[in-house]
């Protein structure tokens, strides 16, 4: 079955789907996107994935190319065009084509590419074992808050992960050694007191929408402490536990930080529960679309 993108106002075959070479996404990374999870054919944190969506154009003066319902409209189509069950929306929103200039064209319409695919369960043995992750220099610019395409920092990181064998690049903030997150995921860690701890989601982190369901689990669970401050590569590395979160990777243990094992060096039992909890938070989001459809 072939794939269907769509590309301002049309639904085409993916291999055929394309965009100017003036479009400022193109040239400038002058752009935001939003990666939403498909669940049972159902939109995972719909709602908090357009909100950031609104916030990142209006922070970068993009023009919104048209409402709520129409997005809604066109991600379900993209979705069941694609037939996907278990997967993911790539949604994509630039500041349109115009002659190269650095300067925000006068009249240049948003451009909106979007994108559908299945994806596989998780592997079981990265469940099972758990994660590494390595520390590097954050060298990206001051509102990481913002979810542009600007990624090339976080390309560069992910690459020195990989051909490190680890799963993710946490960054480091060389001012004060504390880590702001990785190349694509938040970071945290659960503290020998038992204190779940991530970075507040100011200008330095991008406010994971999975960040944001995880600490609202942790506020219903009992017993679960939460605090949101930064911590330092060496708090973490002498954690009990660490994990990271995203849309992609829900919640994945940490078991190694650079050559530190982390706790007994095995997945914590935090990590483990509130990767459950979160994948019964998709479970219910599905049942309730389900029923609304
Ligand atoms: N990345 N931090 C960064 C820098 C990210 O790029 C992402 C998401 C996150 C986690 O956010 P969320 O929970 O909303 O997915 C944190 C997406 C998945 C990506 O670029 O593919």
């Amino acid at each position: 079955m072939s794939r269907i993108a769509y590309v301002n106002g049309q639904y085409v075959p993916h291999p055929e789907a394309a965009v100017h070479v003036e479009d400022r996404g193109y040239q400038f990374a002058d752009g935001v996107y939003e990666v939403i999870a498909v669940a049972r054919g159902a939109l995972i944190d719909e709602e908090g994935h357009m909100i950031r969506l609104e916030r990142s154009l209006d922070e970068l003066r993009i023009a919104r190319p048209m409402g709520r319902p129409a997005l809604a409209h066109i991600m379900r189509e993209v979705v069941r065009r694609n037939r996907v069950v278990d997967g993911l929306i790539y949604i994509q929103m630039t500041r349109g084509v115009a002659p190269r200039d650095h300067a925000f064209p006068a009249n240049a319409e948003t451009s909106v590419v979007m994108t559908a695919k299945r994806t596989k369960p998780a592997n079981p043995a990265l469940l099972r074992d758990g994660a590494k992750v390595i520390t590097i220099p954050d060298i990206r610019w001051e509102r990481c808050d913002i979810k542009t395409v600007s990624l090339l920092p976080n390309c560069l990181g992910k690459q020195q992960a990989r051909e490190a064998g680890a799963l993710e690049a946490w960054q480091v903030d060389a001012r004060d050694g504390t880590v702001t997150e990785g190349t694509s995921t938040n970071a945290w860690i659960v503290t020998k007191e038992g204190e779940v701890v991530t970075r507040k989601a100011d200008h330095a982190i991008l406010n994971g929408i999975t960040r944001i369901a995880v600490l609202e689990i942790i506020a219903r669970q009992q017993g679960l402490k939460f605090v949101e401050r930064p911590f330092t590569v060496e708090e973490a590395k002498n954690a009990r536990e660490a994990f990271l979160t995203s849309t992609t990777a829900f919640v994945t243990p940490i078991v190694r930080i650079d050559d530190a094992l982390v706790g007994d060096g095995k997945p914590g039992l935090v990590a483990k529960s509130l990767r459950e909890a979160y994948l019964v938070h998709m479970t219910e989001q599905a049942a309730e679309q389900g029923a609304a459809a």
